[in-house]
């Protein structure tokens, strides 16, 4: 069968990390990035970069496909918007999820999400869209994590645990099970959380979509 080709939206870092987990999962032919100015004509891992986000509208028609590729660590805001502007073109934003991640049939996972290597997100879970849960990132039983969020590397949400719309978990932070982090909260790398956190003032409205 002929595999659909899907477009990355961003051309860093974690672009780099999701292609080896698109290529793992052998679902989707990468047809190219979507990056910045500067960056159009490069190649990412052998990927070109086709244009940049003025170019999605025309895009569309040949790949029907598209996920957010681009890092999150102190705002969401760009992942936000990148989101929004596939959803307004017409593309269809696949869950991805790397053959090396276990994710529960019990858990669910919102569109453009993408679980890498190692993690495991685990029964009863739920995911919102456009998140990473990233390299050997936990999710345990019953977790609630919204919209564009980025749980990093081996961080671990224990049972039970709420977290808001456009929240960042940094890397091998722990948090207690039962506690509620608000939206747009953000966890150290490291951090053990003991007590719920507030959301974060700047924008408490982005809602948790179940
Ligand atoms: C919280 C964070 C964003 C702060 O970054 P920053 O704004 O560049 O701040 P700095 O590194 O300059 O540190 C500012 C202060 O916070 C402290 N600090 C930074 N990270 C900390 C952490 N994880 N835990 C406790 N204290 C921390 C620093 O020691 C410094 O203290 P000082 O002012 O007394 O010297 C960053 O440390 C962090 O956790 N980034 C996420 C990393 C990560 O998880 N990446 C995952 C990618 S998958």
């Amino acid at each position: 069968m002929q595999k659909e080709s899907i477009l990355l939206v961003g051309a860093g870092g974690h672009a780099r990390a999701c292609i080896d987990v698109i290529e793992q999962e052998d679902r989707f032919v990468i047809a190219g990035l979507v990056g910045l100015a500067r960056e159009v004509g490069n190649r990412v891992l052998g990927y070109p970069v086709l244009g940049t986000d003025d170019d999605l509208p025309s895009l569309v028609g040949a790949y029907a496909s598209a996920l957010v590729v681009s890092g999150q660590i102190k705002s969401p805001d760009l992942r936000i918007r990148m989101f929004q502007m596939l959803k307004d073109c017409g593309f269809q934003l696949p869950c991805i999820i790397s053959p090396r991640a276990y994710v529960s049939r019990h858990a669910s996972l919102g569109e453009g999400t993408i679980v890498m290597h190692g993690a495991v997100v685990n029964a009863g879970a739920s995911i919102g869209s456009n998140c990473i849960v990233n390299s050997h990132a936990l999710i345990e039983h019953d977790v609630k994590v919204g919209d564009h969020c980025h749980i990093s590397t081996a961080a671990i949400l224990n049972g039970d645990v709420w977290v808001g719309a456009g929240s960042f978990v940094g890397s091998n932070a722990c948090v207690r099970q039962g506690l509620r982090i608000g939206e747009r909260c953000m966890v150290k790398m490291g951090e053990k959380v003991i007590a719920d956190l507030e959301a974060h003032a700047e924008d408490a409205s982005a809602g948790y979509s179940e």
